[in-house]
């Protein structure tokens, strides 16, 4: 095992989460190739040892100044890294960096100096985002589940809540394990700036967003609830898809069902 979990059992237990939703991920076709990113907010395991290791890269800018990030620590997917062997080695397909002072740019401290994710801009804006305004979410994912990512390919899917309201009315735990439905961001060049804040806009009201034709982005409290989140709600979109291809349009439950259920299980819309 790499010599900084070795003697952190605490983030060696966060970082073996990573590795098994990579696995995850990999099973369930949402990954291929280099497909999908993991970046965990790790700052509350850093210990003063931690903060003292050397940088084993330059500098390397963020691309965005985001201050809520200052010294703060943070395992990411590397870039061009698989999933698939993630889930074996996640310190050789990835590597944990240190933001600096200025905010802007950061150095990466182990075990290897594997380039982080393209999708940095997003992740550490999101990480922003959720520090600035006190939510405890230490996780977010990108990944390319099959059947959100056709929905969007449909004009009336991309419309505010079409695909929320549809989702949650093909099964009843789809609401309440993903009670703040899906947002909707317009196409954007995957890895930009613009469609970092393009997710940013969205955060306020939804835990996962779709990416219109590439994939979604979700956040929780660690790695294993935003999986969860996405898994929900893919599954809806199965069923969705399932009874089109039987040649019916689902009948979904009906206004008051999803009433009954909101009030039942005190969900917020
Ligand atoms: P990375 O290999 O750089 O993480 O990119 C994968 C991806 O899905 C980009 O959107
Ligand atoms: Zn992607």
């Amino acid at each position: 095992m790499s010599s900084i979990l070795i003697s952190r059992p605490a983030l060696a237990a966060e970082i073996d989460k990573v590795a098994e939703v990579a696995g995850y991920l990999w099973q369930k076709g949402w990954a291929e190739r280099n497909g999908g990113n993991i970046t965990i907010n790790i700052t509350e395991f850093a210990d003063d040892e931690m903060r003292r290791m050397p940088a084993i890269s330059q500098p390397l800018s963020i691309g965005a100044t985001l201050p809520a990030l200052k010294n703060g620590f943070f395992y990411c997917k590397g870039t061009q890294k698989r999933m698939r062997d993630l889930a074996r080695d996640p310190m050789a397909n990835g590597s944990i960096i240190r933001i600096l002072d200025d905010c802007a740019h950061y150095v990466i401290i182990a075990d290897q100096p594997v380039m982080p994710t393209s999708e940095l801009p997003s992740h550490l804006s999101v990480h922003n985002y959720l520090l600035s305004q006190g939510i405890p979410y230490n996780a977010s994912m990108h990944t390319h589940p099959i059947e959100l990512v056709a929905m969007t390919h449909h004009r009336k899917f991309l419309e505010k809540d079409v695909a929320s309201n549809l989702l949650w009315s093909m099964i009843p735990e789809t609401k309440a394990f993903c009670p703040r439905g899906l947002g909707m961001v317009p196409y954007q060049l995957p890895s930009s700036v613009e469609l970092a804040e393009s997710t940013i806009a969205e955060l306020p009201d939804y835990d996962v967003v779709m990416w219109e034709k590439h994939g979604v982005f979700a956040v929780d409290t660690d790695i294993m609830a935003a999986f969860d989140q996405v898994d929900v709600l893919n599954k809806a979109a199965q069923i969705y898809v399932t009874s089109r291809n039987m040649g019916f349009e689902p009948e979904g439950m009906s206004p008051e069902q999803m009433h009954e259920l909101s009030v039942a299980f005190n969900l917020p819309k």
